[in-house]
C-alpha cells in the first residue's frame, strides 16, 4: 500500500469511529440519508418538470395535512394495483419519479434512488391513509375558475404555471406540471389535498384547510381540465 492509500485507510477508520460514536444518536442521520434529503427537496436531474417530492409531500414529507410520508417504509414491500403486483418502496418512489415527477425511472440499486429510500425510511412516524373526495355529479368548472381565482392565483399563477414570489409555487398544469397519470392527476385525490393543503398561506378570507369538499372539487376539476404532460 502507498502512502496516499495507507492515509486514505486511516481516514477511513477515522471515519468509521465518528459515524459509530453517533450511532446512539438516531438523530444524526448519515450522508446516503442527507444526499436523499436535498435529493427530495430538489430533485436535479432526477424530474422532467418543474416539480420537486416535496412540492406535494409538503415539509419534506412531514406535514400531517400534505401527503405525509412518516413511517410508510415499514408498509412496505406491498401490492401496488398500478403496477399488479408487489412492490418495494424503491419501487413505489420510482412510480412518483416518472408519473409525478415526468421524470426517468431510476435503476434499481442506483446511489440517488437508494439515497430516497433511505431518506423516506428514516421519516418515523405513524402513517396515516390518504382518502381521496368522492366526486358524484358535474363539477361547476366556472365555480372551480373562480375559486381558484381568489385563493391559488396570487401563487400559482393565471396560467396555472407558478410564481416566482417569496413561496415559489410550483405550476399546476401545462409541461411543467405532473403528467396525466400521476396519483394528483384523479380529481378526488387532487381535491383531497387542496381540501386539506391548500392555499399554503391564509388568502382572500379562505384558510388553509379551510375550502368545502364541494369547491376543493370544482378547484380540482378546473385544474385538470387544463392540459398537463402524458406519462
Ligand atoms: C405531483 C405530486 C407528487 C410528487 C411531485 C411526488 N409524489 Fe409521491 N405521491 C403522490 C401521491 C398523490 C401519492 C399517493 C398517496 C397515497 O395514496 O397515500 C404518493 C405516494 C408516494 C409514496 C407512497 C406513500 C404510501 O403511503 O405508500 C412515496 C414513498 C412517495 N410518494 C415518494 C415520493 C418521492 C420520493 C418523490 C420525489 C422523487 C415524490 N413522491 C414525488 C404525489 C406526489
Ligand atoms: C401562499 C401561496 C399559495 C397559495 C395561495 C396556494 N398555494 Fe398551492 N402551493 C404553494 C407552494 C409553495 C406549494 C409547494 C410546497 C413546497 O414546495 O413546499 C404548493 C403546492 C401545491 C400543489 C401540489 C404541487 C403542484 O404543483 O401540483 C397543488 C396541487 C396546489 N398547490 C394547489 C393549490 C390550489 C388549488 C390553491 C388554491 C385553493 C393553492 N394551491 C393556493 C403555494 C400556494
Amino acid at each position: 500500500m502507498n502512502g496516499a492509500g495507507w492515509a486514505l485507510g486511516i481516514l477511513g477508520i477515522t471515519l468509521a469511529g465518528i459515524c459509530m460514536g453517533h450511532q446512539g444518536a438516531a438523530a444524526t442521520p448519515g450522508p446516503l440519508v442527507q444526499r436523499g434529503r436535498v435529493l427530495f427537496m430538489r430533485p436535479r436531474g432526477i424530474g422532467g418538470n418543474a416539480l420537486a417530492c416535496t412540492s406535494c409531500h409538503l415539509e419534506g414529507g412531514r406535514d400531517p395535512d400534505a401527503l405525509p410520508l412518516l413511517g410508510v417504509a415499514a408498509q412496505y414491500p406491498r401490492y401496488s394495483s398500478r403496477a399488479h403486483r408487489t412492490i418495494s418502496l424503491s419501487n413505489r418512489i420510482n412510480q412518483c419519479i416518472v408519473y409525478s415527477l415526468k421524470g426517468r425511472r431510476l435503476p434499481d440499486h442506483s446511489v440517488n434512488l437508494e439515497a430516497l429510500s433511505l431518506y423516506v425510511s428514516h421519516l418515523e412516524g405513524v402513517p396515516t391513509a390518504f382518502h381521496p373526495l368522492r366526486t358524484t355529479g358535474q363539477p361547476n368548472l366556472a365555480m372551480g375558475r373562480s375559486w381558484y381565482e381568489r385563493a391559488c392565483v396570487s401563487c400559482h399563477g393565471m396560467n396555472g404555471q407558478g410564481e416566482a414570489n417569496a413561496f415559489h409555487a410550483p405550476p399546476l398544469w401545462g409541461s411543467q406540471s405532473f403528467t396525466r397519470a400521476a396519483g394528483l392527476a384523479h380529481p378526488g385525490a387532487l381535491a383531497a389535498f387542496i381540501q386539506k393543503a391548500m392555499p399554503l398561506a391564509p388568502e382572500e378570507g379562505v384558510n388553509p384547510g379551510g375550502l368545502r369538499e364541494h369547491t376543493a372539487i370544482d378547484i380540482a376539476e378546473y385544474i385538470l381540465a387544463h392540459s398537463r404532460p402524458k406519462a
